[in-house]
C-alpha cells in the first residue's frame, strides 16, 4: 500500500475532533480472485457478427479475425464489466467497439482492435502497450498479482491469447485461447504482449475540466466547487465495473443521473439514498451508513475494506470540510 493511502486514513483520524463522518455503502466488486470465462470467437452465438470498421480494407467475422478482441472480452468479463447487467461477451463487446470507433485499418485489414477502445469501454482495466514481453518472472507476478491482464501474440505472431496463471514447474502459462484447444503455451512461444493496468478504483478529480462547470443541485453550485462527496461516490461505483445507464461511471454521469432521480434535495444536498438506483442489486445504502461522527473503529473500516464485496468507506477529513474515497491502508500503521 503506498504513503498516500496512509495519508488518508491518518487525515480521518486527525478530524474526529471535528464533524468527522463515514458514509457507507456496499458495492460488489471482482472478488480477491478474477475468474476469467473461457470465450470461444466461433462460438455460434456471435462467430458470425461482422466486426471490423469501414476503410480501406477488408472485414471479416469474429470467428475470422476476433481473436484478441475475444481475449479482451474474457479479461473485461473476469474483472467484473457488464453491459445491460450481463457479463461482457464477444457479442456486446464487439458492437459497443463497431459503435465507438474501437477498430482501425491497418495494412488493408480493418479488423484491428483500437488498443485503447477497452479503457474508454470500462475503467477496470487500461493499456500499457503491446510490448516485447517482459520476462517470465515478472509475468508471473503479475498475473498472480493481480495487476496485469496479459493478451499474448502466440502462433507466430498470428494469434492471440489471454494468459491466466504459471504452469507450476514449467516456464510455460495456463491460458484461455479463443480459437484452439490449447490450454498451455511454453514461454518462448510468445512474441509480444498486449499489457492493460487493472483498475481498482479510478481517480477523478472534481475541477477536471471534463466536468468541474456542470452544475449540481438547484443553488447552481458546481462539480468543482463542492462535487467531491459525489465525485468520491462516482470513483468507488466506477472502480466496481458498474455502469450507470450504460455509462462508465463519473462525476459528470453520477451528477447527471442524480438530476434526473430526484438525487438533489431542495437544499442541494446529495441524498444518498438515491444512489442504490444506479444498480439496484449491487448496491445498497445501509440504515447505518451515515456516521456522523468518526465512531468506526479502524479495524472495522479495515475489515470493510477487505471484504471479497468491500463496503466502501467515504470519509470525511479536514475539520469536515471535505469527502475523500478510502481505497485501503497501511499495513504498518
Ligand atoms: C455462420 O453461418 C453459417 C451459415 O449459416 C453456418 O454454417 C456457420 O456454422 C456459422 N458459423 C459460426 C461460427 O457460427
Ligand atoms: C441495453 O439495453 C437498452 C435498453 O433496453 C437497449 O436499447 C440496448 O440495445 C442494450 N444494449 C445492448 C448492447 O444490448
Ligand atoms: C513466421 O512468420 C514469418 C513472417 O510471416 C514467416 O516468414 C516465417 O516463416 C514464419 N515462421 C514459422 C515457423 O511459421
Ligand atoms: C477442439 O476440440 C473439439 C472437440 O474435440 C473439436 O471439435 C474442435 O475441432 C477442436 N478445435 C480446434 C480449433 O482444434
Ligand atoms: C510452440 O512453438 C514450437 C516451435 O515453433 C511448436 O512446435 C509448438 O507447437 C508451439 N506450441 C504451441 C502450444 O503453439
Ligand atoms: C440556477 O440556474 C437557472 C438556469 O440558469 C436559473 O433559472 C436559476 O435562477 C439559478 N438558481 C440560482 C439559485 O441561482
Ligand atoms: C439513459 O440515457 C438515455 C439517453 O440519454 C435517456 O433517454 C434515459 O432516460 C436514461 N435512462 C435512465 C434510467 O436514466
Amino acid at each position: 500500500m503506498s504513503h498516500r493511502l496512509l495519508l488518508v486514513v491518518a487525515f480521518v483520524l486527525l478530524a474526529t475532533s471535528a464533524s468527522a463522518a463515514f458514509r457507507g455503502l456496499h458495492g460488489l466488486r471482482p472478488g480477491v480472485s478474477y475468474e476469467f470465462p473461457i470465450y470461444k470467437q466461433c462460438d455460434p452465438r456471435w462467430g458470425n457478427d461482422t466486426m471490423g470498421t469501414k476503410g480501406n480494407g477488408w472485414r471479416s467475422t469474429i470467428c475470422g479475425e476476433g481473436c484478441a478482441m475475444t481475449s479482451t472480452s474474457m479479461a473485461l468479463a473476469g474483472l467484473g464489466a457488464t453491459v445491460n447487467g450481463s457479463a461482457v461477451t464477444p457479442k456486446t463487446l464487439n458492437a459497443w467497439l463497431i459503435a465507438n470507433q474501437g477498430y482501425e485499418c491497418l495494412s488493408g485489414d480493418c479488423d484491428n482492435l483500437v488498443l485503447t477502445a477497452p479503457e474508454r469501454f470500462s475503467p477496470l482495466m487500461s493499456l500499457i502497450g503491446e510490448t516485447q514481453k517482459p520476462s517470465f518472472a515478472e509475468i508471473s507476478a503479475d498475473i498472480a498479482n493481480q495487476r496485469i491482464i496479459h493478451v499474448a501474440h502466440v502462433h507466430n505472431n498470428s494469434h492471440f491469447v489471454l494468459l491466466i496463471g504459471a504452469v507450476p514447474g514449467q516456464e510455460a502459462f495456463y491460458v484461455h485461447d479463443p480459437f484452439y484447444n490449447s490450454t498451455q503455451y511454453p514461454y518462448g512461444n510468445i512474441s509480444d504482449i498486449i499489457r492493460f493496468k487493472i483498475n481498482t478504483y479510478p481517480v477523478y478529480k472534481q475541477c477536471d475540466s471534463k466536468w468541474g462547470n456542470n452544475v449540481m443541485g438547484s443553488n447552481n453550485d458546481t462539480i468543482c466547487e463542492v462535487g467531491c462527496l459525489m465525485s468520491s461516490i462516482s470513483m468507488a461505483i466506477a472502480g466496481t465495473g458498474i455502469l450507470i445507464n450504460t455509462s462508465v461511471s463519473n462525476p459528470a454521469t453520477l451528477n447527471k443521473f442524480l438530476q434526473t432521480h430526484n438525487g438533489y434535495t431542495s437544499g442541494s444536498d446529495l441524498e444518498e439514498s438515491v444512489i442504490p438506483q444506479v444498480s439496484p442489486l449491487r448496491i445498497q445504502w445501509p440504515s447505518d451508513g451515515m456516521h456522523l461522527s468518526n465512531n468506526i473503529p479502524l479495524a472495522t473500516i479495515k475489515e470493510y475494506i477487505d471484504r471479497a464485496v468491500p463496503r466502501i468507506v467515504i470519509a470525511n477529513v479536514m475539520h469536515g470540510q471535505h469527502f475523500v474515497l478510502v481505497v485501503g491502508y497501511r499495513s504498518d500503521n
